[in-house]
């Protein structure tokens, strides 16, 4: 399965090699795999079998494009993993569906692995199911569904930081309408919490997570990872 933290606009880079000296720890004989996405200001070589990812980038090698940071920045660092399409940069930052499948397409022709997040937030998931599939479809405009380094994130907006989560069914049920739509491993996110990611996991088409806030602390983290082991040896 595959475990991954978003940091977000968390922890230093001081406080993030805490994190990941503690994190290698406990997945020492883990087979999950699991990524980390510090904020852009902790991206550095860490000494650690976890795979580290960029919260974001612009698509461009270098230039004049005051407060992103390019393709060099991550080469640095030997990063060749990326999140794009997050619900927090799309409403909070406005990025539209045209620029963040431009920054795919980038991205893709520089062979990232790429966590592609998709959701819908409140009002389109009070909707009918059908308005709900149509805007999540949208999120998938001008994007290789089919490129062959690609995760997808399902990640409702209205779960995101909030403690709620949708019912198991309706997580069973939106990733199975994504498996049509493409073979890339699945991930939930929203309000994943120690106490919900085994029922989480064992959920149809759910292939990982996308943790937030919980992932902050290293050891609900860890919990995480050990419970996806538990899992995977039943
Ligand atoms: P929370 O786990 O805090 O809800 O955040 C989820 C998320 O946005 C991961 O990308």
């Amino acid at each position: 399965m595959i475990i991954a933290a978003n940091l977000k606009t968390n922890l230093t880079r001081s406080a993030t090699h805490d994190y990941m000296k503690e994190l290698q720890r406990c997945v020492q004989n883990s087979t999950q795999e699991v990524i980390v996405f510090p904020a852009t200001s902790s991206l550095d070589c860490y000494d650690t079998t976890v795979t580290i990812g960029a919260q974001n980038a612009y698509p461009v090698e270098k230039g004049a494009f005051t407060g992103e940071i390019g393709l060099e920045h991550l080469q640095e660092f030997k990063i060749k993993t990326i999140l794009i399409g997050h619900s927090e940069r799309r409403h909070i930052l406005g990025e539209s569906q045209e620029f963040i499948a431009k920054k795919f397409h980038y991205f893709k022709e520089q062979g990232f692995r790429i966590v592609y997040c998709v959701g819908e937030p409140l009002e389109i998931r009070e909707s009918s199911k059908d308005e709900m599939l149509t805007y999540i479809h949208k999120q998938f405009e001008g994007i290789d569904t089919e490129y062959n380094n690609l995760i997808i994130a399902y990640e409702p907006v209205w779960a995101i930081g909030t403690g709620k989560v949708p019912t198991f069914e309706d997580i069973r049920e939106i990733h199975s309408e994504l498996k049509k739509k493409s073979s890339a491993p699945l991930l939930y996110g929203g309000s994943v919490k120690v106490n919900n990611v085994k029922d989480i996991l064992q959920v149809e088409n759910v292939d990982g997570v996308l943790v937030g806030s919980a992932a902050l602390y290293v050891d609900h983290f860890c919990t995480m990872i050990g419970y996806a082991d538990e899992l995977e040896h039943i």
